[in-house]
């Protein structure tokens, strides 16, 4: 990337999970009550918050992150990686009483499918006067942010970043049903397909993902983004729909893909980028980050991602 590209780029303020990542790799993931035995174990830097920031980041966007860490070694351990990445995590709040988020990550040899349950910890501490002095302080082009943080906190935060002239954009997860609120909020949505099916009642494939953006759009967000896996990406911004396929490449571990592409998207956003450009580079993004064992080190850098674009 050359200096004039990061110059041009405005900020992005990234409101999400700080976890860190206990990931046992198997060749089949266990039913209820099955216990099956692992071929590796390890330990990554994670959290869908975080793995957007640092895809913000490696995009060449200055990137702050609004978060919560326990003051314990996983907490330092993970500040230590966002500020190695050169985010600003000057809103990461520290508690003393409150652990760091922790995720268990199975996945699946064959297909690098995962299962994972999480903890949030300290990102649930995130408040509101938090979040308004974040904007206030990093004046953010482009707001990205995740259901991860408490309600009252992405209440204030989109409120604040409307009053300042940010774009938001919520990513609507992990659980999709908790964006209802904030809908007529929002100026951009980014789901997959569960999280699309649980926002407007009906399967959602890619089959249908522009359907479904459209049905999304007439919800609030007048851009949205269907992440549909393998199949890429559809988008329907200001009422015209497209759909960009994942170039194919050989899956390890999905961990992080999804996050790839909202940390991509939301930089080629602030760098100025209409909505489909911002969404064919995330979905380069999300398929080059699945090619990687772990969420942080599988996210990829803006000229990896450039390179894998031109190629196709
Ligand atoms: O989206 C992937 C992330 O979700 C993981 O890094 C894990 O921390 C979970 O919260």
């Amino acid at each position: 990337m050359s200096a004039g590209d990061e110059a041009a780029s405005r900020p992005v303020l990234v409101a999400g999970a700080i976890n860190t990542d206990l990931v046992a790799r198997v060749e089949k993931a266990p039913e209820a009550g099955e216990t099956v035995t692992g071929s590796s174990f390890a330990i990554f830097g994670g959290g869908k918050g975080a793995n957007q920031a640092i895809a913000s980041a490696r995009s060449g966007a200055p990137t702050a992150m609004l978060g919560g860490l326990g003051d314990d070694d996983f907490g330092r351990e993970r500040r230590a990686d966002l500020d190695a990445e050169g985010i600003d995590t000057a809103s990461v709040a520290r508690r003393e009483s409150t652990p760091s988020g922790v995720a268990l990550i199975v996945v699946e040899e064959a297909t690098g499918q995962n299962r994972i349950s999480y903890v949030p910890g300290a990102t649930r501490t995130i408040a509101a006067d938090q979040a308004r002095d974040a904007v206030a302080r990093v004046q953010p082009a482009v707001i990205l942010a995740t259901l991860e943080p408490p309600p009252e906190a992405l209440a204030a935060l989109f409120e604040a970043g409307k009053q300042r002239g940010s774009v938001v954009i919520l990513n609507a997860t992990p659980e999709a049903i908790g964006a209802r609120p904030f809908l007529g909020q929002i100026q951009m949505l980014i789901v997959n397909e569960t999280e699309a099916e649980d926002l407007i009642d009906s399967p959602v494939s890619a089959a249908n993902g522009e359907d479904a953006a459209l049905a999304l759009s007439r919800l609030g967000p007048k851009t949205v983004a269907v992440t549909l896996g393998a199949a890429g990406a559809a988008i329907i911004h200001d009422g015209e729909t497209a759909t960009f396929p994942a170039p194919r490449v050989e899956v390890v571990d999905t961990t992080g893909a999804g996050d790839a592409f909202c940390g991509a998207f939301a930089a080629e956003l602030a760098r100025g980028a209409d909505p489909f450009t911002a969404a064919k580079v995330g979905v380069a993004a999300g398929s080059l980050a699945t090619t990687v064992p772990g969420a942080y080190p599988g996210i990829p850098r803006r000229d990896a991602v450039q390179r894998l674009l031109a190629e196709r």
